[in-house]
């Protein structure tokens, strides 16, 4: 077989740009996606937790929270599946804006389930091993993270209002543990290697100072070029 190319997964034709909207579970990442879909021609591609939930009959997301050690694996290498699918899908429009990353997917997701000691080290060795792969040989680039910074307790009241039948389980400390890891990762930037500029919406408030928020930073959203000489 002939050797891989270099990157052979890129996107053909000339550089487009592509935005990841990040933060804590119920951050209002969906929302602010939907705010933009609806006021500009940006193409939006928001997590594809229905593929979570059911492949080929199978929750993969509903099995993960009863039983992460189990089935952490499992979901995290269907997640890292469906993430690089995103990525690496030809882009129909100049901007891309995506929710989440198959960065955070693994910085964030699989970090805190082998923390917390509910990943053994082989598995995370092992979708470490793709991970790094995919980063190496395929375009998973991203030139703008947009990072709604909550406060856990936040994330917890509007989890409990939009009643996703999986996520009845989750406690305030997994939002904690996801919360640490993003500050650690986007603010002090110590975790992993960063791979964009990282633009920072405080998003507690309500929907409509949001909106404003997103006003405001519209020009820096949608031209992340220009972000790297503001930061
Ligand atoms: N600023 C806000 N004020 C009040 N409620 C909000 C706000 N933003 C989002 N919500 C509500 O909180 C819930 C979670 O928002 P959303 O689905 O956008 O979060 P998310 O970050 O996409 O979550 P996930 O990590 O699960 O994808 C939704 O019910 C949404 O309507
Ligand atoms: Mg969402």
């Amino acid at each position: 077989m002939a050797p891989f190319s270099d990157k052979h997964l890129i996107n053909e034709g000339e550089k487009k740009t592509v935005i990841c909207v990040e933060g804590n579970i119920a951050s209002g990442k969906t929302t602010c996606l939907d705010y933009f879909a609806k006021t500009t021609s940006i193409e939006v591609l928001t997590e594809p937790v229905p593929k979570w939930r059911n492949v080929r009959g199978h929750n993969l997301l509903g099995l993960m929270y009863q039983d992460s050690s189990r089935w952490g694996i499992t979901l995290q290498t269907y997640i890292q599946l469906t993430m690089l699918d995103q990525h690496t899908r030809p882009m129909i429009s100049p901007l891309r804006m995506m929710e989440r990353s198959i960065h955070s997917a693994k910085h964030i997701f699989v970090e805190n389930l082998y923390r917390s000691g509910r990943m053994p080290e082989v598995d995370y060795v092992v979708l470490t091993e793709w991970f790094e792969w995919i980063t190496k040989n395929t375009d998973v680039s991203v030139d703008l993270i947009v990072y709604l910074q909550t406060s856990p307790e936040t994330c917890y009241e509007r989890l409990k209002n939009r009643c996703r039948e999986e996520e009845k389980i989750i406690a305030m400390e997994y939002l904690e543990a996801i919360h640490q890891l993003y500050e650690e990762w986007l603010i002090k930037q110590t975790l992993f290697k960063v791979p964009s500029p990282v633009l920072v919406i405080p998003a507690d408030n309500d929907m409509q100072k949001m909106i404003e928020k997103y006003e405001e930073n519209r020009d820096r959203i949608l031209t992340p070029y220009n972000i790297q000489h503001c930061l």
